[in-house]
């Protein structure tokens, strides 16, 4: 009998090792504490130090957040340095501003690829910059110094932001750095990143989309996954090899540290690892707060992209002009439709809110085993539960805002319009005629991708859904009419509009902007869109954005206070914070999945696969010529599988999300072995609720990028700068867990 229990109690810590072992974001600088002793059990073969130090180079130093230099705080995507001159490896969807922005009908290197052949073919893109980590330190003492348990939350918040201010900016020695301070576990812990951003990166090359975007938005979010995500860059820098904005005397960058490029393939169960920008993720939520997510507000915005994506399929069959036009707003809307349905699926079958209240009730249990307890977290799942029904509805009303009225693009185009207010009398007519000039650039740009039809069905659907399902009294005014003049049909009301107003109408807008004068406000503020346009900012400026800022943010405070208690309550469990777009390690293994009753997939993808979809009435389904060349006559070179085939994408278990794009996909010796640049639609609720079982990132072989540069567009110098590792010494197979 006690062995038997004792047996179980083995099972249950070895299950639940495995479990712990793959779900999780770490920080580069807690490895050693916290995960280190996991991953060598995994087979890892690195130190902390290889992976993250100050005093030596290390693969972090490979490792870059893509930004825009607007906004160098916000990582949208990860890259990584591949060879000693700069060159850097992302997605294809990471580039994609890029190449498209150097794309015109004569050299569309959209659809055709593009590669530079040598140096000075490289385009600079203006506006894009890569930052390197320089370092991360726990600054949660002096941010919370001075705080105690009886600081009310205001002089709370107001001395973080001085504490924060203070170290960013001794932290950024004197501009050369950008340091930021950002929280984690809701606010419990405080840690400053310090930031290098370099500011000329240039476009080197690119697959055609018919491979850098094979599969498109039907096969986006899913597995058997046959894209060739991948685009180049290269970092320049000064003589000195400091950052520097473009310029002809910049010249290739010196990375501290390149990653060397195993070739020799994965199998099932090799190590893996990710470093890179996890974007968001919201782990340690409430019960409520998933039920508001699945059941009010995701619903909602499914609802309004599936008429969306609906509308715009049908409008991009019939016309190759507006594919071409919408093509991009169309990913775009596709992108997070997809991800939430299926994190609603993930969700229903995870039976996430059961468990999350299943934990609940544990917590609570133990809060009322003791009387300090009772006190500090008591009346904690209470008041989130009140605070989540009263949000709801405006969290609602909040996300059909910018799902419908703030994203049709004419009331944009009306709001961007009514800047001409800012012309009066007195205005210099230079201010005026750069403001005149600005806004003219951005009608031109506008109109470049507008197709009227189109927009006014959009537009239709968009006022439909918030006008039948939200609450009347954050109507804007002008909806009233659909009462009152049109009998609530809201195609006449749409009809209406675009009657009356000027702005859909280029020839219509274009002279009434060079011809504004002062004069002319009272005609621009009739126009009915530039009214729908300000009275819903009016809506929402008064009656939903206070009141959801100030729900929120009781709610953070009710958020530190549960993360507080849930690490004490399970004092045995390591936590990882939730992503907040600063580095951090994944680890897992190469794995398959099981997606449903009696259905295994396998964990990689060939390029046989790509010839099974070759399908040219599909749009995403066009296989080029050149690439069914390579195939029929088996022109792999080294890169293909010992059995022969040509590896494409490979499914490995890493904890990611996205931001994670384009991070790099490293083996048990941190030699890059992938690209990461998706997730599996069945894992996709793992921003919430991570399931070892099903949730799986997806990555690009690097292969299969050596092979389309090498055999495919010809690039193959490219390779001459990167170190290609052919065997490791000996395929060890990492350690069973459960041996
Ligand atoms: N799902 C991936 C991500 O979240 C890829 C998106 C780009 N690809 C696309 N077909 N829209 O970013
Ligand atoms: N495609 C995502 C990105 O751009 C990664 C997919 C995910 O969400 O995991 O970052």
């Amino acid at each position: 009998m006690n062995r038997i229990i004792l047996l179980g109690l083995v099972a249950i810590l070895l299950i639940g090792k495995t479990v712990f072992a793959n779900e999780g974001m770490w920080l580069p600088i807690l490895l050693e504490k916290y995960t280190m002793e996991q991953m060598r059990q995994q087979g890892f073969k690195l130190t902390a130090e290889d992976l993250y130090s100050i005093n030596q180079a290390c693969l972090k130093d490979a490792v870059v957040g893509l930004v825009h230099l607007e906004n160098p705080h916000h990582h949208f995507c990860t890259g990584e340095i591949v060879s000693t001159q700069g060159l850097l490896l992302t997605n294809h969807h990471c580039g994609y501003g890029a190449i498209q922005n150097h794309s015109t009908l004569e050299n569309d290197y959209l659809t055709y690829g593009f590669w530079a052949m040598e140096k000075s073919e490289e385009l600079p893109n203006e506006g894009l910059g890569v930052s390197f980590l320089k370092r991360m330190e726990d600054v949660t003492p002096q941010v919370l110094s001075q705080i105690t348990g009886n600081t009310d939350e205001q002089t709370r918040d107001s001395l973080i932001d001085v504490h924060i201010a203070g170290i960013e900016l001794a932290a950024s020695e004197n501009g050369t750095y950008l340091a930021k301070v950002k929280p984690f576990f809701a606010g419990n812990e405080y840690y400053l990143s310090v930031y290098k951003i370099y500011r000329d990166v240039r476009l080197v090359g690119a697959p055609p989309s018919a491979i850098g975007k094979f599969g498109g938005d039907t096969d986006n979010w899913m597995w058997p996954r046959h894209t060739g995500d991948f685009s180049m860059f290269r970092i320049y820098a000064d003589k000195n090899n400091e950052p520097a904005g473009y310029s002809e005397e910049n010249v290739p960058f010196t990375p501290a540290k390149v990653f060397d490029i195993a070739i020799d393939g994965v199998q099932k169960g090799d190590f893996t690892m990710v470093m890179g920008y996890p974007g968001t993720t919201t782990e340690y939520l409430p019960s409520m707060a998933v039920t508001m997510q699945k059941e009010t507000i995701n619903p909602g915005r499914i609802k309004i992209r599936t008429q969306s994506l609906n509308t715009l399929k049908t409008a991009m069959e019939k016309d190759p002009l507006v594919r071409i036009q919408y093509a991009s707003k169309a990913a775009g809307i596709a992108n997070s439709w997809k991800k939430w349905i299926g994190e609603n699926k993930g969700l229903t079958r995870l039976d996430a809110v059961a468990k999350k209240q299943e934990l609940e009730e544990g917590f609570m249990e133990w809060v009322n085993q003791s009387e300090s307890r009772k006190k500090e977290y008591g009346l904690l799942l209470t008041e989130y539960a009140e605070l989540y029904k009263f949000l709801a509805p405006y969290s609602l009303t909040h996300n059909y805002f910018f799902e419908t009225i703030f994203e049709s693009d004419v009331i944009d185009l009306a709001g961007k319009c009514t800047l001409l207010k800012q012309i009066n009398k007195g205005t210099a007519p230079e201010k005026t005629g750069e403001l005149k000039n600005n806004l003219m650039e951005s009608v031109n740009v506008f109109f470049k991708d507008y197709h009227l039809k189109t927009d006014q069905k959009l537009f239709e659907d968009y006022i439909s859904f918030f006008y039948y399902d939200i609450d009347k009294n954050f109507h804007p005014e002008i909806l009233r009419l659909i009462d009152t003049d049109f009998k609530g049909d809201v195609n006449a009301f749409t009809q209406w509009i675009y009657s009356q107003s000027m702005i859909p109408y280029p020839d219509k807008l274009g002279p009434f902007i060079s011809d504004y004068t002062p004069a002319k406000q009272k005609k621009l503020e009739k126009d009915p869109l530039v009214v729908l346009f300000s009275q819903s900012l009016q809506v929402y400026r008064t009656l939903i954005n206070p009141i959801v800022t100030e729900t929120q943010s009781k709610i953070s405070k009710l958020h530190r206070l549960y993360m507080k208690g849930l690490r004490e309550y399970q004092s045995n469990k390591i936590f990882y914070p939730d992503a907040n777009s600063t580095f951090r390690v994944s680890f897992g293994q190469v794995d398959d999945y099981k997606p449903m009753d009696a259905v295994t997939y396998r964990y990689y993808t060939t390029l046989t696969g790509i010839m099974e979809k070759d399908n040219p009435g599909i749009y995403d389904y066009k296989v080029p010529e050149h690439l069914k060349r390579l195939y029929c006559n088996k022109d792999f070179g080294r890169y293909a599988n010992p059995d022969g085939s040509m590896p494409v994408c490979f499914t490995a278990s890493n904890h990611t999300t996205g931001g994670n794009s384009g991070s790099p996909v490293l083996n048990s010796r941190g030699q890059l072995i992938g690209i990461n640049f998706d997730r599996n639609w069945e894992g996709t609720m793992s921003d919430l609720m991570y399931d070892p079982d099903m949730c799986r990132n997806i990555a690009l072989d690097v292969r299969y990028i050596l092979f389309i540069i090498d055999k495919y567009a010809g690039a193959g110098y490219l390779l001459d700068e990167m170190n290609l590792i052919k065997s490791k010494p000996s395929r060890e197979l990492p350690v069973q867990i459960a041996q």
